[in-house]
């Protein structure tokens, strides 16, 4: 899979690419992450200008239509795959789970990093591209957000992680959209804390079921608008609700 980043700060994404899975996959050709400085395509002058004022108004800077989609058309011709198109903004749709699973299904992605109060309008009416935001608040550039996209899509590729079950097991994930339960690691107590007994006493079944209803009970008390979620699927589905039933 191939990412090509459109910014105008290339160099936000040093640390990023070189460090954890990500290096690793890069590194094993798993993907390829292109970076490209917008100001490239600016005008030839002194200062390569991308931005202007907003027509009408108000406060900011804008960036402009043209070298956006000159930038955006050229790097479509550096590779002969067919690239979606993504902008990251707040007015974007919520980026969640399966979306990020629909991401890792293609060859190759263009992800346009707005700045200053975001792109001209004819900037999306011309590429079209999918507006996806990280969340409802406002960060100085979508640049995290491209790290956020590019981090949930590439640890989904096949050969990514270690191991192929994590990311079954994890919070979001395919069969799995509520929260995970906790766990332990040695010592077995520290400062009067002290781990579970049933997760000391190798009966299989009966940690599952423990694990279960962990599972659950986070999910009621941190997000309940989940299990309100899984709910819907599983009628959907038709299919019954196997979670505990005796606490609402
Ligand atoms: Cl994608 N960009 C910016 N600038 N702010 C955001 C965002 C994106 N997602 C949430 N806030």
């Amino acid at each position: 899979m191939r990412f090509d980043i459109i910014t105008l700060f290339p160099s936000i994404f040093d640390g990023y690419l070189t460090q954890g899975h990500l290096a690793k996959a890069i590194q094993r050709d798993l993907v390829q992450i292109e970076r490209h400085n917008l100001r490239d395509w600016a005008p030839e002058t002194p200062h390569r200008p991308v931005d202007d004022k907003p027509f009408g108004g108000g406060p900011g800077m804008l960036i402009q239509v043209e070298p956006t989609v000159n930038c955006v058309e050229a790097v479509e011709t550096m590779d002969m795959r067919p690239a979606r198109r993504v902008l990251l903004t707040p007015q974007g749709r919520k980026l969640d789970q399966p979306m990020a699973e629909d991401f890792a299904t293609n060859e190759r992605v263009i992800v346009m990093c707005g700045r200053y109060e975001g792109f001209d309008q004819r900037v999306m009416d011309i590429l079209q591209p999918d507006e996806i935001s990280i969340g409802d608040f406002v960060l100085n550039g979508g640049e995290v957000a491209a790290m956020v996209l590019i981090d949930a899509v590439v640890r989904l590729l096949p050969g990514v992680l270690g191991d192929e079950q994590s990311n079954i097991d994890d919070s979001f994930s395919r069969g799995n959209r509520i929260l995970e339960f906790p766990q332990y690691t040695r010592p077995r107590e520290f400062r009067g804390h002290t781990v579970p007994d049933i997760l000391l006493g190798g009966d299989h079944g009966a940690i599952a079921q423990w694990r279960a209803e962990q599972s659950q009970l986070r999910t009621r008390e941190r997000r309940r608008d989940l299990l309100a979620k899984q709910n819907e699927t599983l009628e959907e589905l038709n299919l019954p609700n196997t979670s505990n039933p005796k606490s609402e």
